[in-house]
């Protein structure tokens, strides 16, 4: 097998050291950013005239022809063109000859693989986008469902105070929300086209960048060649916003699978999105959930993979750079399923009123209710708090309820208690009354459903 640089080298490459080499196996998905790429330049090599129009014409056709073969299957990917770019090249010389030789002009792979795995990877941020913008759709919609269901809200998985499900629900809305609007933060940071640079230090041909930049939807080229073809910090950026949009997905994931176990039994998963025991013919595993959590695991692996990679490397272009590759894939893939199988499983919950119901009878939701009202009355809150905590250990004793207690012997702990007190702490009251912005109140929430409306509007 003839190699670019045979005419350089009195040996034929080791088999191993092909096969070492070779990121064809993983870096033939972008196929189509390649020949996109090189159909760009060669477009803007025939424009400067440092290629002939049909010369251009006859290298697009053949790009065509090959993105064509390996879309209906037909391309052959072998390990001894090592990676996509010589491939692509090596049919574009079957297909067309000698003349596929000028398309390499003021170019190298350098700045080549550089556009392929950046344009490749802002495909994919905004297909991620679009995927959260469905889950979004899918908490708001499960928001104003279950719209008045009251939860306990927990601290240290404590019982707290009582909140709306729906304001839990949203919490996630605002975490998915700024996951978004990383990537279009992202997306505007990588919206540099690197090509252009060449190996590492610009090119002595009077190339137009800036068409080229055009052509491939970028709003500007990159500004220096050697940074250019150096830098890779648009996958680690994109692979810290995965690892984050992973993290929220697994909070998400942990407080599903405690929902549904026997001991809470808020929500019920359906049946399409659980999986069932070989061995114990009770058991409903939310696997989906458990798995979107493992896979955080990988996510974060990938991250640290590239960090280090990237760690300590002199300019320009080091071939530790292909290592650069499979771990954003991965992460991307990944995300994505995750994304997916999550609202789809999040859409069809169920929520067991009455289960969550009995839960809110005990752990003594409003117990900060209580001080609260002695505050409001003029006792000093630290005060307040102290009397209220007798008042649980009292009711702990007694085994009841703080709201089942007598107005009497509310005034055993404080004579400032009225008969409002029993109103003031009900769950419903606990929940409205906690009307501050931002808080968990109906009025509070819907007003959170409606801005999140507008946001989705907005992009
Ligand atoms: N397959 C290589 C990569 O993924 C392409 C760039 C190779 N450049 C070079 N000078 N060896 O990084």
């Amino acid at each position: 097998m003839k190699k670019m640089w045979e005419s350089s080298f009195n040996k034929e490459t080791d088999k191993l050291l092909e096969k070492f080499n070779a990121s064809i196996t993983f870096d033939k998905r972008m196929y189509e950013e390649d020949i996109k790429g090189s159909i760009a330049h060669s477009r803007m090599l025939g424009k400067q005239g440092i290629i002939s129009s049909e010369e251009q014409k006859e290298i697009e056709n053949g790009l065509l022809q090959i993105k064509n073969e390996i879309e209906n299957g037909t391309f052959e990917f072998k390990i001894e063109d090592e990676d996509i770019h010589m491939s692509i090249e090596k049919r574009l010389t079957e297909i067309i000859g000698a003349v596929a030789g000028k398309l390499h002009t003021a170019r190298s792979r350098n700045d080549q693989v550089a556009l392929d795995v950046r344009m490749y990877v802002r495909k994919e941020a905004k297909k991620i986008k679009k995927l959260l913008v469905n889950f979004e759709n899918v908490i708001l919609n499960l928001s104003e469902k279950y719209e008045d269901i009251i939860i306990p809200g927990y601290t240290h998985l404590q019982r707290a105070q009582p909140i709306l499900f729906s304001h839990h629900l949203m919490a996630y809305f605002q975490m998915f929300k700024r996951d978004i609007t990383r990537i279009d933060d992202f997306l505007k940071r990588s919206d540099e086209m690197p090509l252009g640079a060449g190996a590492l230090a610009g090119t002595t041909f009077d190339l137009d960048r800036h068409f080229v930049a055009q052509e491939l939807g970028f709003s500007k080229p990159t500004e220096n060649s050697l940074d250019s073809v150096s830098d890779r910090d648009f996958i680690i950026e994109l692979g810290m916003i995965i690892s984050v949009i992973s993290m929220h997905l697994s909070r998400f994931s942990e407080e599903i699978i405690i929902w549904c176990t026997s001991e809470f039994s808020f929500i019920n998963l359906d049946d399409a999105f659980a999986t069932g025991s070989s061995i114990m013919p009770q058991k409903k595993n939310p696997d989906i959930a458990e798995l979107v959590r493992g896979k955080t695991g990988r996510i974060y692996g990938n991250l640290m993979a590239i960090l280090t990679t990237m760690k300590a490397l002199p300019l320009a272009y080091n071939k530790d750079m292909q290592e650069d590759k499979e771990g954003i894939f991965d992460s991307i893939d990944n995300i994505k399923l995750c994304i997916e199988i999550f609202y789809s499983m999040l859409n069809t919950v169920t929520v067991n009123k009455e289960k969550i119901f009995d839960s809110m009878k005990y752990g003594f939701l409003n117990a900060t209710d209580v001080a609260d009202y002695l505050a409001k009355h003029g006792v000093p809150f630290r005060q307040a708090h102290k009397i209220v905590g007798e008042i649980v250990s009292y009711c702990e004793n007694k085994k009841i309820a703080i709201e089942d207690m007598t107005l009497s012997e509310f005034q055993n702990f404080s004579e400032i208690f009225r008969e409002d007190i029993q109103n003031e702490i009900t769950i419903e009251n606990c929940v409205n009354k906690r009307n501050s912005f931002g808080g968990t109140s109906i009025q509070n929430v819907k007003m959170q459903i409606k801005n999140a409306k507008s946001f989705l509007e907005t992009i």
